[in-house]
């Protein structure tokens, strides 16, 4: 047996008590005749003591072990002098009798500790190492829990877990697809799915009516502090329902991850149309962790003063940030850059400060009478000391984009973001399609088998931009976690839908015949969703990135560089898949 214990068990009870440990060096000190080497596992680090006048040798021994030696040592557990309160092994210590190196260890490039010395790069080459690190291993850790009590809770409703192949053909979720050469059909190409989308719908078909899956997806896309060319979803689908049963169901789940997980109580969630989250937080996944809401001010600011900028505007909306009019010049000054800055594209910010006697003090006030800023203040329902913030612009879309930009900045000066809080919500009602300007055509807004809202079918035909959709979103702390649809299960409405979004019968049959085919066999009324794990994990683990909850995670260029992937593949193994690689330049 090599160990009796872990590192991480071991406390006053357990005095007295002979024990084999086995783990990584973390640090050796010597301290007179006596060395003391703190032994690390995956379960926390426990003190080894070696004493000089106990055993001489053993004790030269250990005063030379190197930082991530991997030993195994047998001892007596004994009672510390110096007790560490903050540590749950710290009140004992070993006193080691035998000790046995089972590896030696190159010093390590970075330090094996929370703060760590090592920079991103160096970590992600040698990802397992910084896997060691406390901070690093306990969000795997949360993971595992997160996964685990997904299952339980979709075991529970009686969902089944069935996996569907990677090895696909193209799935439409908008992104582009990672290819894989066939061997034995030359010149031939799977795809790796970004969902299971169809296949899940397939599964409907066959009668599976609560199917889930943990599962990859791949998507080969822009990399973002959100976003990896391969991540997991939960994927879920269910038959006979409609909307509501969906949500009542996955809103349980969030309810039971937070309580398992967090040991929070998540009260029953809003529901905003996708409409009025674009009208009143600028995006589809507000973050609803703090108010200070949009205030549209047309009908105050544009026509009602010589200020040329509003009176040509399309939208003019604002903020108010309560307590802000403090903001000196400087820091006003800082805001308008923010929101001029390439990324976001703002032309100008417009400012107001309520005084301390209630009168309206602005950037403007040379082109408005104190009649039209009054009606400014009310609009917000401004106090004093409260600060508005203001944008303008052509494009009605584009300016509540800019301004959501600002809201969420303000919120981040003001403290109102804290990470250990969460504000989750349904985001309903999106609409069927939108305009995509790279290609010049409508495009599905989730996936083309979202089915329209019953009451929208007519508008098909007249004002498809105006169909919604019955689809929705799952948003906490303003990451979208998840997202899904009630689906066509008619495969003549699916087959107009495909023409809407400018497929020809024979391209639609050529890509999705076998659904529509399928569909012609008894197809149920089904929908579904899909979570994206990563995201609802690094959630939970208070991270910036979903990087930090997956093991060995792609940098921005997509490259793991521990493994060197992708990297160039032999001559043998293009002439085998009859491939000539003509790389333009
Ligand atoms: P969707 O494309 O919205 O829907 O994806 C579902 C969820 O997956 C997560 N996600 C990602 N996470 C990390 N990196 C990425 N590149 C990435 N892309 C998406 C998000 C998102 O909400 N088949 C449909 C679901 C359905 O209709 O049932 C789908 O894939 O959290």
């Amino acid at each position: 047996m090599y160990r009796t214990n872990t590192c991480g068990e071991l406390n006053m009870q357990h005095v007295g008590k002979e024990v084999c440990l086995a783990g990584w060096v973390q640090r050796t000190r010597k301290m007179g005749s006596m060395t003391f080497v703190d032994l690390r596992d995956r379960y926390g680090i426990t003190q080894l003591v070696f004493n000089e006048g106990y055993d001489a040798a053993l004790n030269e021994r250990a005063a030379r072990l190197g930082r991530e030696f991997v030993i195994q040592v047998r001892g007596k557990v004994s009672e510390r002098e110096n007790k560490n309160p903050n540590m749950p092994t710290g009140d004992i210590e070993i006193i080691v009798s035998e000790l046995n190196i089972l590896n030696e260890s190159l010093t390590p490039p970075f330090t094996i500790e929370d703060n760590t010395d090592g920079g991103d790069d160096l970590r992600m080459k040698y990802r397992y190492l910084d896997i060691r690190r406390q901070s690093v291993k306990k969000n795997l850790e949360l993971r595992h829990r997160f996964a685990f009590e997904v299952r339980n809770y979709l075991n529970q409703q009686g969902f089944l877990e069935i996996e569907t192949p990677i090895l696909v053909n193209s799935t439409p979720e908008g992104a582009r697809d990672f290819v894989v050469p066939s061997r034995m059909n030359p010149g031939q190409f799977y795809a790796l799915p970004q969902s299971p989308q169809t296949l899940k719908q397939l599964l409907m078909v066959s009668g599976m009516d609560k199917y889930f899956q943990i599962v990859k997806c791949f998507r080969d896309e822009d990399l973002r502090a959100d976003r990896q060319p391969e991540f997991t979803q939960i994927d879920c689908e269910m038959s006979f329902v409609e909307q509501e049963d969906i949500l009542q169901t996955f809103e349980g789940m969030s309810r039971h991850l937070f309580k398992t997980i967090l040991n929070v109580d998540i009260p029953s969630l809003p529901r905003i149309t996708w409409a009025d989250a674009m009208k009143y937080y600028g995006s589809d996944k507000p973050d609803t962790r703090f108010e200070m809401k949009f205030v549209e001010l047309m009908d105050v600011l544009k026509g009602t003063g010589e200020f040329s900028v509003f009176n040509e505007a399309e939208y003019i909306g604002g903020i108010c940030a309560k307590g802000q009019a403090v903001y000196t010049r400087k820091q006003l000054d800082q805001l308008t850059d923010f929101v001029k800055r390439p990324q976001i594209g703002a032309k100008g910010l417009v400012y107001a400060r309520v005084q301390e006697d209630g009168s309206v003090k602005s950037s403007v006030d040379k082109f408005y009478s104190e009649e039209v800023l009054k009606t400014l203040k009310a609009a917000f329902d401004a106090e004093p000391g409260d600060l508005i913030l203001i944008l303008s612009g052509e494009d009605t879309m584009k300016t509540r984009k800019q301004l959501c930009e600002l809201r969420l900045e303000m919120g981040e000066r003001m403290g109102l973001r804290p990470k250990n809080q969460y504000s989750c919500l349904w985001v309903v009602d999106f609409p069927m399609y939108e305009w995509s300007e790279e290609e010049q055509r409508l495009m599905a807004m989730h996936h083309p088998f979202t089915s329209p809202k019953p009451e929208d079918i007519g508008l098909l035909d007249t004002a498809p931009e105006k169909v919604r959709a019955n689809a929705y979103d799952m948003v906490i702390n303003g990451v979208e976690v998840g997202g899904g649809s009630i689906r066509i299960h008619d495969a003549k409405l699916q087959q107009k839908i495909f023409e809407i979004l400018g497929f020809t019968p024979e391209q639609a049959q050529a890509k999705f015949g076998f659904l529509m085919n399928a569909f012609k066999y008894g197809a149920p009324p089904h929908g579904g969703l899909a979570y994206g794990l990563d995201r609802f994990v690094s959630l939970f683990a208070e991270l910036d990135s979903i990087r930090d909850c997956i093991a060995f995670p792609k940098n921005n260029s997509g490259r793991d560089v521990m493994l060197g992937a992708p990297g160039p593949l032999g001559d043998e193994q293009f002439d085998e898949l009859q491939i000539k690689l003509d790389l333009k330049a």
